[in-house]
């Protein structure tokens, strides 16, 4: 079974509508995601099947490894709003990076190599997985203090974060935090079902990049989390708060 044993509650198991995934590779030849565009629209059409009618395209930006050019980008992004526009037209896009903290981020923030998410000032923020604490809570109070929000993306996969107290610190510095759909599937599953039960977690996502290399579906994890946490929970992460960071609101 996906998600292991299951403990139901009482209560609606079904799923709230319109889901919000605010953290994918979809957009075509961009990064690591969609290679093609005809991937790229399996991949749209297999997110719309799983409920989703809120899709951030969120590639990677990080000069190691990734630095897609804007104007590659927003070719791509112009090519996938026409198709959803002619065959999916309830299905609303969104474009953002998701980015790697590095020294020279916030000039990069500023100088529009690399954007938050839509039209907030929502970072969809990565780390190295050794990434120290120190850096880790260093770079969260720099995005606050230069008007960013961070969105600490798949935080079950930092060493560093294992301590909850360390996210609490987070939290209450005004950062928010995002899982993927595969967390309950790693050796973080303690810790992000007692950040579920806490509703400590806001945003989870299914960081899809390919039909494959895939995080279990959204609407199976929002199903499980309905189930395991309550229908308020799975509303919550899929929908209520992915929209308000979306939209540049307070959580
Ligand atoms: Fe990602």
């Amino acid at each position: 079974m996906l998600f292991g044993k299951r403990k139901r509650r009482d209560g609606p198991t079904e799923l709230p509508a319109g889901l919000c995934n605010l953290h994918s590779h979809i957009l075509f030849g961009v990064d690591d995601g969609a290679k093609t565009e005809e991937q790229m629209y399996e991949l749209i059409k297999l997110e719309y099947s799983f409920g989703v009618r809120h899709l951030c395209f969120t590639p990677h930006y990080n000069p190691a490894l990734f630095e897609p050019k804007p104007r590659q980008i927003a070719e791509s992004f112009d090519l996938a709003k026409k198709f959803v526009q002619e065959t999916l037209p309830d299905m609303k896009l969104y474009l953002g990076n998701e980015v790697f903290m590095r020294p020279d981020t916030i000039d990069r923030l500023r100088d529009g190599s690399c954007k938050p998410l839509g039209d907030s000032n929502t970072v969809l923020t990565e780390f190295h997985p050794t990434t120290s604490w120190d850096d880790i809570r260093m770079y969260t109070v720099k995005l606050l203090g230069n008007g960013y929000i961070p969105l600490l993306a798949h935080i079950e996969r930092y060493d560093k974060l294992d301590d909850p107290d360390n996210i609490y610190e987070l939290k209450s510095l005004g950062a928010y935090l995002q899982i993927n759909t595969a967390a309950f599937e790693t050796s973080r599953r303690k810790l992000v079902t007692k950040l579920l039960e806490q509703g400590a977690v806001d945003v989870v996502s299914d960081d899809r990049h390919n039909e494959t290399r895939g995080d279990p579906p959204i609407s199976e994890s929002c199903r499980f989390i309905a189930e395991r946490f309550g229908y308020p929970a799975a509303e919550a992460v899929f929908v209520r708060r992915p929209l308000r960071l979306l939209g540049g609101e307070e959580i």
